[in-house]
């Protein structure tokens, strides 16, 4: 299964990724999780590995990956001329831990490098030809907002959960997010994230497609301790738990 995990900046995406790949791991499955967030170096520390090389550097670099798109996306060449299984990703391209591979399409470093589509374009193939068995699971933390879609990044994944804060710009953009999963034709679930007994009501309401929330993740002073000092998420997290007996439920692929 391929999940893409979306949201506005701060939602909780790498959080909920970091937890549910945990989950996922300590059931047994091996977890490729892709950090595709050019701007934050949180992932890594929630799940107590280093980041890796990036997979753009390894496909040619991004300036030559930008010079053949700009003979338009529909011209871009496929980068990569046969399927990959985990094993196929090279040393030093990813980071491993307790059952968890994690990969980059990279990072932004410096000022005037030019713009993050190389990135989108490395993970939009990269997805493609991805072929994994029953029990590998890849979860993508994408970059905060909607633009992921609009590149395609989204294309080959199977599910796409979004997370929601208690705030009206997140519920605003589950509706949006609702409307373009369906015209991709994949299932979009919602975490209903930082949930308080005042807010938690208020943030259900603002959601059209209840059945599909799949998780309600409360505020907890513990993973905003971890956020804070930058260490590791732990697994067993009884929300995170249900949300992954949920996906079993309403998704097998
Ligand atoms: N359920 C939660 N309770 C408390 N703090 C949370 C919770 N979820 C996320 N956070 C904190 O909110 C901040 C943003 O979370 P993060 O996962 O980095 O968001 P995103 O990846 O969407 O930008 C981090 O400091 C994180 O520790
Ligand atoms: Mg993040």
């Amino acid at each position: 299964m391929k999940i893409t995990i979306c949201g506005k900046g701060g939602s909780g995406k790498s959080t909920v990724t970091a937890l549910l790949a945990k989950e996922y791991a300590a059931e047994g499955k091996k977890v490729l999780v892709i950090d595709c967030d050019e701007s934050n170096y949180g992932l890594h520390q929630q799940l107590g590995m280093d980041i890796p090389l990036s997979l753009t550097d390894y496909m040619g670099g991004k300036m030559k990956i930008l010079d053949d798109l700009a003979e338009g996306p529909q011209n871009m060449p496929m980068l990569f001329d046969e399927k990959w299984t985990l094993l196929d990703i090279p040393q030093g391209y990813f980071a491993e831990k307790d059952g968890i591979m994690l990969m980059t399409p990279g990072k932004i470093q410096t000022a005037n490098e030019a713009c993050a589509c190389a990135f989108s374009v490395v993970m939009c193939q990269f997805m493609q030809v991805l072929d994994l068995t029953e029990d590998e699971i890849v979860i993508m933390d994408m970059e905060a907002g909607i633009e992921h879609f609009g590149r395609g990044v989204d294309n080959a994944s199977d599910v796409v959960i979004m997370v929601i804060d208690p705030s009206r710009e997140s519920i605003k953009l589950a509706s949006k997010i609702s409307e373009i999963g369906s015209s991709i034709g994949k299932p979009v679930y919602y975490v209903l994230n930082k949930v308080t007994n005042d807010t938690l009501d208020i943030v259900r309401s603002g959601i059209a497609d209840k059945e599909n929330i799949c998780c309600e993740l409360p505020m907890s002073q513990d993973i905003m301790k971890a956020g804070l000092i930058g260490s590791e998420l732990q697994d067993g997290n009884d929300a995170i738990v249900s949300m992954k007996a949920y996906l079993e439920k309403h998704y097998s692929a």
